[in-house]
């Protein structure tokens, strides 16, 4: 069996579980404005993957299912029942393939500016390069690149603060974890057929303003199980750049889903 890993996390708040999980050169932090807003109403657990945050990082050679069975191995220590499971972006990817493997453990599910499809073979060959770069540079470089592009326009131009702050985040991340995620996320298998499952009710969260990925991207099924919100002026980084929007999506997905 591959390693486990023992994942760092912090809860809040009482209520339905919200599990929340980081996207890529991201941690925890990454959901304190949506944190902020859903625990004093519901019991909200936010996570570190391997490399990222307090986890601690391992040989790159991993899989998006070795990070959710990690999610996995922390659900079942804890004795977490029920749960209502949300990801952002790579943490969407994590979140399918649990929701693939364990749909026992979940009220309900979530992509947050993510998406069910692999990667293209564009993709691919730059997730290689960012392997090389930050083989070769370091993690800060790699980090700088990355951040801008991960918001709007508008955000990029008027709150510097955000961007300082994913920049801080990013740059904490171990290379071993940058590079692991890189090839993880490369790898990563078509999951359109878990969306398409309509014994869970799913929540699909897009940017308007998404240049990493399109709303297009993340609204790839259709069914009485799916909740769409699209909000029109966030980036690839709604959590910071429209927390009020972000928060209420996962709310009332959140609320609807624990009355049936
Ligand atoms: C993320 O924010 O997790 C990444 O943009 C995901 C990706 O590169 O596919």
């Amino acid at each position: 069996m591959a390693e486990r890993v023992k994942l760092a996390y912090r809860e809040s708040g009482e209520g339905e579980t919200i599990l929340l999980i980081h996207g890529f050169c991201g941690n925890k932090d990454y959901w304190k404005e949506v944190e902020a807003r859903l625990s004093p109403s519901h019991h909200v657990v936010v996570l570190d993957m391997r490399g990222h945050g307090e986890t601690k990082a391992v040989e790159p050679g991993y899989s998006i299912h070795d990070m959710a069975e990690d999610v996995f191995a922390f659900i079942e220590e804890k004795g977490l029942q029920n749960i209502f499971l949300f990801g952002h972006s790579m943490g969407g990817y994590i979140t399918l393939d649990l929701a693939k493997h364990h749909p026992e453990i979940l009220g309900g599910y979530g992509l947050i500016h993510s998406t069910a499809y692999p990667d293209s073979e564009e993709a691919k060959k730059n997730r290689s390069a960012g392997v090389s770069k930050v083989s070769q540079q370091g993690v800060d470089l790699f980090v700088k690149e990355l951040v801008p592009k991960l918001v709007s326009e508008r955000t990029r131009e008027t709150e510097k603060d955000v961007i300082k702050k994913l920049f801080e985040i990013g740059i904490e991340t171990n290379p071993k974890g940058v590079i692991g995620a890189l090839m993880a996320m490369r790898n990563r298998e078509d999951l359109t057929h878990v969306l398409e499952n309509d014994r869970l009710p799913v929540l699909l969260v897009a940017g308007g303003q998404d240049e990493v990925i399109s709303p297009e991207k993340t609204f790839t099924v259709n069914g009485s199980h799916v909740t769409k919100a699209l909000i029109e002026e966030a980036g690839h980084m709604g959590i910071f750049e429209t927390p009020d929007e972000v928060s209420r999506a996962i709310a009332s997905f959140v609320d609807e889903n624990s009355k049936k």
